[in-house]
C-alpha cells in the first residue's frame, strides 16, 4: 500500500518551490560510496520516490542516465518540467515494484522517501534491482533545523520553530514514527498556523515570500549488495 500524500497539483507546486535539497556534498559523499564499492562506469542511477525531481537532478550530471520514479503523477509532472537535462527520465511506479530488469541499476537512492514505503518490499526489490556491488542510498534530513534572520534572535526563532513542532505533533502518522519530519508537510495545508504569523512577526516581517537561512542535518545509509549475493 503506498501513501498517497503527494497528489494535488498544488502541493506538488508547493513541493518543488520549497523542498529542501540534499546538498551537493552529500551527493558527492553517496558517489564516493559508490565509486569505492562498484567503481566506474556510472550507468544507471534510479532515484524512488523522486518527487518534484530535486534529488534526481543532482544526479544526472554524474550518471549516463537517471530514472525518477514516483507513485504521484502530480510530483512526476512537476519532475518533468523542470528537469532539462536530456539523460532523465521519469516514470510512474510503486517503489515496490520497480520497472527494472533483475541487476541492472548501479545506484538505487531514496531521498526523503523510504520511511513512506513498505520497507521491507522495497528494500527486497531493490536488491532485485541492483546490480552486484550496485549500492543503495537513503537520505534523509532531522527535524532540528537552525533557523537564522538578519538581527533576528536565533535563539528565539529556533525556539517559535520547536514549539511548532510540538503543536503538529498529534497530526503525525503512526507510520512515521516519532523521529521523521515529513507529517509536516502534509499537515502543513491542511491544519490552522497560528505559529507562523508568530515566527514572521518575530522577523517583524509580513510577506510569506521572506527567506529566512536554513540549516537541515542530512543523515544517509549507505548499502553496497555483495558480489555473490
Ligand atoms: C517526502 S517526498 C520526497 C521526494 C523527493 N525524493 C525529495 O527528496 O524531495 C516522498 C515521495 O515519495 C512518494 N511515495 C510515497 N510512497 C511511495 C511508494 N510506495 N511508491 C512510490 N512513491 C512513493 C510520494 O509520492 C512523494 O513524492
Amino acid at each position: 500500500m503506498a501513501y498517497r500524500l503527494y497528489e494535488g497539483k498544488e502541493h506538488a507546486s508547493s513541493y518543488w518551490k520549497y523542498r529542501i535539497s540534499p546538498s551537493d556534498h552529500l551527493i558527492q559523499q553517496v558517489l564516493n560510496f559508490l565509486e569505492k564499492q562498484r567503481g566506474q562506469p556510472f550507468e544507471l542511477a534510479v532515484d524512488v520516490g523522486c518527487g518534484s525531481g530535486q534529488g534526481t537532478l543532482l544526479l544526472a550530471r554524474h550518471f549516463v542516465s537517471v530514472v525518477g520514479t514516483d507513485v504521484s503523477p502530480a510530483q512526476l509532472e512537476m519532475a518533468s518540467q523542470h528537469a532539462k537535462e536530456p539523460n532523465i527520465t521519469y516514470r510512474r511506479c510503486v517503489a515496490e515494484e520497480l520497472p527494472f530488469a533483475d541487476g541492472s541499476v548501479d545506484l538505487v537512492t531514496a531521498m526523503s522517501a523510504f520511511h513512506w514505503f513498505d520497507r521491507p518490499r522495497f528494500l527486497q526489490e531493490a536488491h532485485r534491482v541492483l546490480k552486484p556491488r550496485g549500492c543503495l542510498a537513503l537520505l534523509n534530513y532531522t527535524i532540528d533545523m537552525q533557523l537564522s534572520y538578519p538581527d533576528c534572535c536565533s535563539h528565539t526563532l529556533n525556539q517559535v520553530c520547536k514549539e511548532f513542532y510540538a503543536a503538529l505533533q498529534p497530526y503525525r502518522s503512526a507510520h512515521l514514527g516519532p523521529s521523521s519530519i515529513e507529517i509536516y508537510r502534509e499537515a502543513h495545508g491542511s491544519i490552522p498556523y497560528p505559529d507562523k504569523e508568530w515566527l514572521m512577526s518575530i522577523m517583524k516581517v509580513t510577506s510569506v515570500e521572506t527567506e529566512v537561512v536554513v540549516a537541515v542535518k542530512y543523515f544517509y545509509l549507505l548499502a553496497c549488495k555483495p558480489q555473490d549475493a
